[in-house]
């Protein structure tokens, strides 16, 4: 393993830009469960397929704001962990030294920004921004838990997560900047996903196209674990900091 960490740190020194896609694996050690945990407590009656869609949201408006509310909380109470930490470091690094760091996520946490990360691409939005459903407006809640569900602006406005529901399009702008940066990247990084939802896991595709060297960080097998050129079957945080402590 120490020899990959060294041939792939090599790849880092090589390279002038380099893109990193997280998943919900990505934030697994700050305890936030992956998409794909079983929904626990009372939510677990339910799949997120009945409640991240906009026709959940359409029928029971309240309900699926009191999830999104509760993920919210979660994530505030949450930090950042080392992963998250050494991607933002090595965005630091990469822009110190002339190279171009693409930090994309398909989670809505926002533990990145908080790590430090500065040019993150949320392919999935995010749970801590809210918008308008009619004006579309984007508002900041307050840091405390809301009680009042559906929640309204102060205009009395009905509020939703600004998040992709399944059968949402990602957010244009910025699918294609992550678009543009995979095709030209590297190095192509692949970290705590399950790589089955597209278009996001599409990028993997295109980084394997465009003959960047790609690098897979899962404890689990992906339909990519056999294509790219490391699958490191290793935590996201500790297998990071390997690489990073190489640099
Ligand atoms: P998943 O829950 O599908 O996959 C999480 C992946 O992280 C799994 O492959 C785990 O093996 C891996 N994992 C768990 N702990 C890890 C750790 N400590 N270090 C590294 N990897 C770890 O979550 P996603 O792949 O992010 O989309 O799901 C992708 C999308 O599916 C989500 O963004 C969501 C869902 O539909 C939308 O909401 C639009």
């Amino acid at each position: 393993m120490n020899k990959q960490l060294d041939q792939i740190a090599e790849h880092f020194r090589d390279a002038r830009r380099i893109v990193a896609l997280t998943g919900a694996g990505a934030s697994a050690e700050s305890g936030i469960p992956t998409f794909r945990d079983a929904l626990t407590g009372l939510w677990a009656r339910f799949r997120p397929e009945e409640l991240a869609t906009p026709e959940a949201f359409a029928a029971h408006p309240d309900r699926v704001t009191q999830w999104y509310e509760s993920r919210r909380q979660g994530v505030l109470a949450c930090q950042p962990n080392q992963g998250h930490s050494v991607l933002a470091a090595m965005e630091e690094w990469a822009e110190s030294s002339g190279r171009h760091f693409s930090m994309v996520t398909q989670n809505v946490d926002g533990l990145h920004q908080r790590a430090g990360s500065r040019n993150v691409l949320e392919l999935h939005g995010s749970l801590l921004r809210w918008r308008g459903c009619e004006s579309g407006n984007t508002v900041q809640l307050p840091k405390k838990a809301q009680t009042e569900f559906p929640i309204r602006s102060v205009s009395g406005e009905m509020l939703r997560p600004d998040v992709v529901w399944f059968g949402e399009a990602l957010p244009e702008t910025v699918f294609s900047a992550a678009l543009q940066a995979t095709a030209q990247a590297d190095v192509f990084l692949t970290i705590g996903t399950s790589s089955v939802v597209y278009p996001a896991a599409g990028l993997i595709d295109i980084a394997l196209e465009a003959g960047a060297v790609t690098i897979e960080i899962n404890p689990e097998e992906t339909p990519f674990s056999g294509r790219v050129d490391h699958a490191l079957a290793l935590s996201s945080g500790r297998c990071l900091q390997g690489i990073f402590d190489r640099l």
